[in-house]
Protein backbone atom coordinates (compact mmCIF):
# COMPACT_ATOMS: atom_id res chain seq x y z
CA UNK A 1 0.00 0.00 0.00
CA UNK A 2 0.99 3.42 -0.62
CA UNK A 3 1.72 6.17 1.61
CA UNK A 4 2.91 9.40 2.06
CA UNK A 5 6.84 8.12 2.13
CA UNK A 6 5.94 7.07 -1.88
CA UNK A 7 5.06 10.84 -2.45
CA UNK A 8 7.55 12.44 -0.90
CA UNK A 9 10.08 13.72 -3.36
CA UNK A 10 13.60 12.27 -4.15
CA UNK A 11 15.98 11.89 -2.30
CA UNK A 12 14.10 12.16 1.02
CA UNK A 13 15.55 14.32 3.69
CA UNK A 14 14.69 13.17 7.18
CA UNK A 15 15.96 14.61 10.62
CA UNK A 16 17.05 11.42 12.62
CA UNK A 17 15.20 10.77 15.78
CA UNK A 18 17.49 11.22 18.72
CA UNK A 19 16.72 11.01 21.96
CA UNK A 20 17.17 14.60 24.52
CA UNK A 21 18.09 15.87 21.14
CA UNK A 22 14.64 16.24 18.78
CA UNK A 23 11.98 17.22 20.78
CA UNK A 24 9.51 19.92 19.47
CA UNK A 25 11.45 22.72 20.62
CA UNK A 26 14.80 21.79 18.71
CA UNK A 27 12.45 20.70 15.68
CA UNK A 28 11.19 23.95 15.39
CA UNK A 29 14.09 25.52 15.29
CA UNK A 30 15.06 23.30 12.78
CA UNK A 31 12.03 24.10 10.78
CA UNK A 32 12.22 27.52 11.22
CA UNK A 33 15.18 27.74 8.86
CA UNK A 34 14.97 24.52 6.60
CA UNK A 35 14.42 25.28 2.66
CA UNK A 36 11.51 22.63 2.49
CA UNK A 37 13.31 21.16 -0.49
CA UNK A 38 16.28 20.26 2.14
CA UNK A 39 13.94 18.38 4.74
CA UNK A 40 11.29 15.99 4.33
CA UNK A 41 10.56 13.90 7.44
CA UNK A 42 11.30 14.73 11.10
CA UNK A 43 10.89 11.99 14.09
CA UNK A 44 9.91 12.28 17.73
CA UNK A 45 12.63 10.87 20.03
CA UNK A 46 11.97 7.09 20.85
CA UNK A 47 9.32 6.39 23.30
CA UNK A 48 8.78 3.41 24.76
CA UNK A 49 5.39 1.00 24.55
CA UNK A 50 5.84 -0.42 27.69
CA UNK A 51 6.22 2.64 29.40
CA UNK A 52 2.94 4.56 27.67
CA UNK A 53 0.72 1.83 28.55
CA UNK A 54 1.83 2.25 32.29
CA UNK A 55 0.30 5.26 34.16
CA UNK A 56 2.92 6.11 36.08
CA UNK A 57 6.09 6.15 33.48
CA UNK A 58 3.84 7.32 31.05
CA UNK A 59 4.14 10.75 32.86
CA UNK A 60 7.55 11.21 32.71
CA UNK A 61 7.51 10.36 29.08
CA UNK A 62 4.29 11.73 27.11
CA UNK A 63 6.52 14.54 27.00
CA UNK A 64 8.74 13.30 23.55
CA UNK A 65 5.40 12.76 21.76
CA UNK A 66 4.73 16.81 22.07
CA UNK A 67 4.10 18.62 19.23
CA UNK A 68 2.88 22.57 19.94
CA UNK A 69 0.69 24.38 17.71
CA UNK A 70 4.17 26.41 16.21
CA UNK A 71 6.02 23.56 14.95
CA UNK A 72 2.92 22.06 13.92
CA UNK A 73 2.17 25.48 11.94
CA UNK A 74 5.79 25.30 10.12
CA UNK A 75 5.39 21.84 9.46
CA UNK A 76 2.03 22.77 7.38
CA UNK A 77 3.87 25.34 6.06
CA UNK A 78 7.05 23.64 4.33
CA UNK A 79 5.12 20.35 4.02
CA UNK A 80 7.50 18.51 6.31
CA UNK A 81 5.68 15.05 7.37
CA UNK A 82 6.03 13.92 11.46
CA UNK A 83 6.45 10.35 12.77
CA UNK A 84 6.09 9.28 16.05
CA UNK A 85 8.99 6.59 17.13
CA UNK A 86 8.65 3.69 19.46
CA UNK A 87 9.75 0.46 20.91
CA UNK A 88 9.03 -2.30 22.87
CA UNK A 89 8.80 -6.15 22.32
CA UNK A 90 5.33 -6.76 23.49
CA UNK A 91 2.50 -6.41 20.10
CA UNK A 92 -0.39 -5.91 22.31
CA UNK A 93 1.29 -2.52 23.53
CA UNK A 94 1.89 -1.31 19.96
CA UNK A 95 -1.51 -2.17 19.30
CA UNK A 96 -2.81 -0.10 22.21
CA UNK A 97 -0.58 2.59 21.64
CA UNK A 98 -0.60 2.88 18.04
CA UNK A 99 -4.66 3.00 18.71
CA UNK A 100 -4.35 6.05 21.11
CA UNK A 101 -1.91 8.46 18.61
CA UNK A 102 -3.69 7.59 15.05
CA UNK A 103 -7.14 8.53 17.44
CA UNK A 104 -5.31 11.56 19.69
CA UNK A 105 -2.68 12.58 18.07
CA UNK A 106 -1.55 14.82 15.14
CA UNK A 107 1.55 12.56 12.84
CA UNK A 108 1.60 11.27 9.74
CA UNK A 109 3.42 8.27 10.63
CA UNK A 110 4.50 5.38 13.21
CA UNK A 111 8.63 4.51 13.44
CA UNK A 112 9.39 1.34 15.47
CA UNK A 113 12.83 1.56 16.56
CA UNK A 114 14.92 -1.89 15.75
CA UNK A 115 18.09 0.13 15.89
CA UNK A 116 19.04 1.44 19.47
CA UNK A 117 22.20 -0.53 20.55
CA UNK A 118 22.03 -0.04 24.27
CA UNK A 119 23.04 -3.23 25.80
CA UNK A 120 20.03 -3.09 28.65
CA UNK A 121 17.44 -2.55 25.97
CA UNK A 122 19.10 -5.35 23.63
CA UNK A 123 19.59 -7.80 26.56
CA UNK A 124 15.29 -7.26 26.90
CA UNK A 125 14.92 -8.28 23.28
CA UNK A 126 13.98 -4.78 22.45
CA UNK A 127 15.29 -2.31 19.77
CA UNK A 128 18.43 -3.81 17.89
CA UNK A 129 17.64 -7.40 20.02
CA UNK A 130 14.95 -7.26 17.53
CA UNK A 131 17.06 -8.23 15.25
CA UNK A 132 18.04 -11.52 16.68
CA UNK A 133 14.52 -12.15 16.77
CA UNK A 134 13.24 -11.93 13.34
CA UNK A 135 9.82 -13.58 14.14
CA UNK A 136 8.74 -11.27 16.91
CA UNK A 137 10.08 -8.41 15.19
CA UNK A 138 7.58 -9.79 12.30
CA UNK A 139 4.94 -9.98 14.69
CA UNK A 140 5.53 -6.31 16.30
CA UNK A 141 5.12 -4.84 12.41
CA UNK A 142 2.01 -6.76 11.69
CA UNK A 143 0.46 -5.79 15.14
CA UNK A 144 1.80 -2.24 15.11
CA UNK A 145 0.27 -1.92 10.91
CA UNK A 146 -3.42 -3.52 11.94
CA UNK A 147 -3.72 -0.91 14.68
CA UNK A 148 -4.43 2.18 12.44
CA UNK A 149 -4.51 3.56 9.41
CA UNK A 150 -1.01 5.43 9.88
CA UNK A 151 2.00 3.87 7.77
CA UNK A 152 4.76 1.87 10.09
CA UNK A 153 7.97 2.30 8.85
CA UNK A 154 11.17 0.65 10.94
CA UNK A 155 14.51 1.84 11.55
CA UNK A 156 17.08 -0.60 11.96
CA UNK A 157 20.71 -1.56 11.79
CA UNK A 158 22.68 -3.84 9.67
CA UNK A 159 23.19 -6.45 11.81
CA UNK A 160 23.19 -8.04 15.52
CA UNK A 161 26.67 -9.32 16.54
CA UNK A 162 27.99 -9.27 12.57
CA UNK A 163 26.35 -7.72 9.48
CA UNK A 164 23.29 -9.43 8.34
CA UNK A 165 21.68 -7.34 6.16
CA UNK A 166 20.26 -9.07 3.17
CA UNK A 167 18.83 -12.04 5.75
CA UNK A 168 17.91 -9.17 8.18
CA UNK A 169 16.12 -6.97 5.11
CA UNK A 170 14.03 -9.82 3.71
CA UNK A 171 12.89 -10.54 6.76
CA UNK A 172 11.19 -6.74 7.15
CA UNK A 173 10.49 -6.52 3.51
CA UNK A 174 8.21 -9.61 4.06
CA UNK A 175 6.13 -7.25 6.19
CA UNK A 176 5.62 -4.75 4.02
CA UNK A 177 6.11 -1.68 6.10
CA UNK A 178 5.94 1.74 4.65
CA UNK A 179 9.40 1.91 4.65
CA UNK A 180 13.19 0.51 5.98
CA UNK A 181 16.09 2.90 7.28
CA UNK A 182 19.08 1.22 8.02
CA UNK A 183 22.00 2.73 9.94
CA UNK A 184 25.05 1.15 8.48
CA UNK A 185 26.55 -0.52 11.82
CA UNK A 186 25.48 -3.22 13.17
CA UNK A 187 24.10 -3.29 16.99
CA UNK A 188 27.96 -4.35 18.13
CA UNK A 189 29.59 -1.36 16.46
CA UNK A 190 27.22 1.05 18.99
CA UNK A 191 28.41 4.04 16.68
CA UNK A 192 32.02 3.16 16.28
CA UNK A 193 34.01 3.25 13.37
CA UNK A 194 32.34 4.31 9.62
CA UNK A 195 29.33 3.43 8.65
CA UNK A 196 28.38 1.01 6.13
CA UNK A 197 26.67 2.16 2.93
CA UNK A 198 27.98 -0.67 0.92
CA UNK A 199 25.59 -3.19 3.06
CA UNK A 200 22.57 -0.24 3.13
CA UNK A 201 23.23 -0.33 -0.78
CA UNK A 202 22.92 -3.78 -0.65
CA UNK A 203 19.17 -3.56 1.49
CA UNK A 204 18.26 -1.67 -1.75
CA UNK A 205 19.13 -3.86 -4.57
CA UNK A 206 17.10 -6.50 -2.46
CA UNK A 207 14.03 -4.06 -2.26
CA UNK A 208 14.44 -4.04 -5.95
CA UNK A 209 13.74 -7.73 -6.26
CA UNK A 210 11.25 -8.62 -3.65
CA UNK A 211 9.63 -4.98 -2.87
CA UNK A 212 10.21 -2.48 -5.42
CA UNK A 213 7.92 -0.03 -4.08
CA UNK A 214 9.19 -0.03 -0.19
CA UNK A 215 11.83 3.14 -0.23
CA UNK A 216 15.11 2.61 1.46
CA UNK A 217 16.41 5.45 3.64
CA UNK A 218 20.18 5.25 4.36
CA UNK A 219 22.00 6.73 7.62
CA UNK A 220 25.55 7.38 9.10
CA UNK A 221 27.83 9.96 9.44
CA UNK A 222 26.56 12.40 7.10
CA UNK A 223 27.13 16.04 7.41
CA UNK A 224 25.54 17.67 4.94
CA UNK A 225 22.86 18.29 2.62
CA UNK A 226 24.88 17.26 -0.59
CA UNK A 227 26.29 14.37 0.60
CA UNK A 228 22.99 13.06 1.60
CA UNK A 229 21.86 13.69 -2.50
CA UNK A 230 25.35 12.19 -3.42
CA UNK A 231 24.96 8.97 -1.42
CA UNK A 232 21.55 8.35 -2.43
CA UNK A 233 22.33 8.70 -5.87
CA UNK A 234 25.93 6.66 -5.78
CA UNK A 235 24.26 3.76 -3.98
CA UNK A 236 20.50 4.38 -5.82
CA UNK A 237 18.77 4.82 -2.58
CA UNK A 238 15.54 6.72 -2.20
CA UNK A 239 15.96 9.08 0.87
CA UNK A 240 19.12 9.36 3.57
CA UNK A 241 18.65 10.30 7.15
CA UNK A 242 21.03 12.81 9.16
CA UNK A 243 21.39 13.26 12.72
CA UNK A 244 24.77 14.24 14.57
CA UNK A 245 25.49 16.53 11.74
CA UNK A 246 23.48 19.25 13.54
CA UNK A 247 25.98 19.57 15.90
CA UNK A 248 28.73 20.32 13.12
CA UNK A 249 26.49 22.64 11.52
CA UNK A 250 22.39 23.66 13.08
CA UNK A 251 22.04 25.04 9.53
CA UNK A 252 22.54 22.02 7.87
CA UNK A 253 18.81 21.98 6.61
CA UNK A 254 19.24 24.44 4.31
CA UNK A 255 20.03 24.70 0.30
CA UNK A 256 22.18 27.79 1.40
CA UNK A 257 25.74 26.67 3.04
CA UNK A 258 28.38 29.36 3.75
CA UNK A 259 30.06 30.78 6.84
CA UNK A 260 27.77 32.39 9.52
CA UNK A 261 28.37 35.85 10.43
CA UNK A 262 28.61 36.47 14.14
CA UNK A 263 24.90 38.12 14.00
CA UNK A 264 23.93 35.12 12.53
CA UNK A 265 25.21 33.16 15.40
CA UNK A 266 24.08 34.89 18.49
CA UNK A 267 20.90 35.24 16.58
CA UNK A 268 20.46 31.24 16.83
CA UNK A 269 22.03 30.97 20.02
CA UNK A 270 19.16 33.42 21.37
CA UNK A 271 16.54 31.83 19.54
CA UNK A 272 16.65 28.26 20.87
CA UNK A 273 17.59 29.80 24.32
CA UNK A 274 14.50 31.52 24.13
CA UNK A 275 12.63 29.08 22.49
CA UNK A 276 13.54 25.98 25.10
CA UNK A 277 12.11 28.40 27.84
CA UNK A 278 9.09 28.69 26.10
CA UNK A 279 8.52 25.18 25.45
CA UNK A 280 9.96 23.74 28.55
CA UNK A 281 9.12 26.44 30.71
CA UNK A 282 11.01 25.02 33.19
CA UNK A 283 10.44 21.52 33.36
CA UNK A 284 13.28 20.48 31.16
CA UNK A 285 17.26 20.50 32.69
CA UNK A 286 18.80 24.10 31.37
CA UNK A 287 22.11 22.36 31.12
CA UNK A 288 20.70 20.96 27.85
CA UNK A 289 21.61 23.41 26.10
CA UNK A 290 24.71 23.86 26.78
CA UNK A 291 25.91 21.22 24.15
CA UNK A 292 24.88 23.98 21.95
CA UNK A 293 26.41 27.06 23.05
CA UNK A 294 29.74 25.43 22.14
CA UNK A 295 28.09 24.54 18.40
CA UNK A 296 27.39 28.20 18.03
CA UNK A 297 30.43 29.98 19.73
CA UNK A 298 32.73 29.19 17.18
CA UNK A 299 35.02 30.72 14.41
CA UNK A 300 34.57 34.41 15.94
CA UNK A 301 37.51 36.25 18.13
CA UNK A 302 36.51 35.91 21.45
CA UNK A 303 34.20 32.62 21.44
CA UNK A 304 36.11 30.48 23.48
CA UNK A 305 35.63 32.86 26.37
CA UNK A 306 32.28 33.72 25.68
CA UNK A 307 31.69 29.75 25.06
CA UNK A 308 32.99 30.02 29.03
CA UNK A 309 30.36 32.22 30.31
CA UNK A 310 27.93 30.63 28.72
CA UNK A 311 28.45 27.37 30.54
CA UNK A 312 27.80 28.70 32.84
CA UNK A 313 24.80 30.19 32.85
CA UNK A 314 21.83 28.52 34.74
CA UNK A 315 19.03 30.34 32.85
CA UNK A 316 17.44 32.93 30.04
CA UNK A 317 17.95 35.92 31.87
CA UNK A 318 21.73 35.28 32.42
CA UNK A 319 22.56 34.15 28.82
CA UNK A 320 20.43 37.77 27.75
CA UNK A 321 22.53 39.03 29.81
CA UNK A 322 25.73 38.21 28.12
CA UNK A 323 24.90 38.41 24.84
CA UNK A 324 22.84 41.54 24.86
CA UNK A 325 26.12 43.30 25.23
CA UNK A 326 27.60 41.78 21.96
CA UNK A 327 24.77 42.81 19.92
CA UNK A 328 22.66 45.59 21.04
CA UNK A 329 20.72 45.54 18.07
CA UNK A 330 19.29 42.00 19.14
CA UNK A 331 15.81 42.32 19.89
CA UNK A 332 15.94 40.86 23.51
C1 LIG B 1 22.09 11.53 21.30
C2 LIG B 1 21.52 10.51 20.37
C3 LIG B 1 20.26 10.00 20.62
C4 LIG B 1 19.69 9.04 19.75
N1 LIG B 1 18.40 8.62 19.96
C5 LIG B 1 17.80 7.82 19.03
C6 LIG B 1 16.41 7.51 19.12
O1 LIG B 1 15.69 7.95 20.02
N2 LIG B 1 15.88 6.68 18.16
C7 LIG B 1 16.65 6.18 17.13
O2 LIG B 1 16.13 5.46 16.27
N3 LIG B 1 17.96 6.48 17.02
C8 LIG B 1 18.54 7.30 17.92
N4 LIG B 1 19.84 7.67 17.75
C9 LIG B 1 20.57 7.21 16.55
C10 LIG B 1 20.41 8.23 15.41
O3 LIG B 1 19.06 8.34 15.01
C11 LIG B 1 21.25 7.80 14.18
O4 LIG B 1 20.81 6.55 13.73
C12 LIG B 1 22.74 7.72 14.49
O5 LIG B 1 23.17 8.83 15.25
C13 LIG B 1 23.57 7.66 13.18
O6 LIG B 1 23.27 8.73 12.34
P1 LIG B 1 24.19 10.08 12.30
O7 LIG B 1 25.59 9.66 12.05
O8 LIG B 1 23.59 10.91 11.19
O9 LIG B 1 24.03 10.72 13.64
C14 LIG B 1 20.43 8.58 18.63
C15 LIG B 1 21.72 9.08 18.42
C16 LIG B 1 22.25 10.04 19.25
C17 LIG B 1 23.63 10.57 18.96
Amino acid sequence: MSSFWNALDRPIIALAPMEDVTDTALRELLLTIADPTALHVVMTEFVSTDGLVHRKARKRIIHRLRVTDQERKLLRQKNVKIVAQIWGNTPENYTQIIKEIADEMEFDGIDINMGCPVPKVVRRGCCSGLIGNPTLAKEIVHAAKEASHLPVSVKTRIGLKTIATEEWASHLLETQPAALTFHGRTQKQMSVGPANWHEIAKAARLRDQLAPHIPIIGNGDIKSIHEAREKCTHHQLDGAMIGRGIFDNPWLFMEEQRERTLEEKLNMLWTHTHLFDRVWQGSKNFHILRRYYSIYCKGFPGCADLRAQLMQTESTAQVAAIIKPLNPAMDI
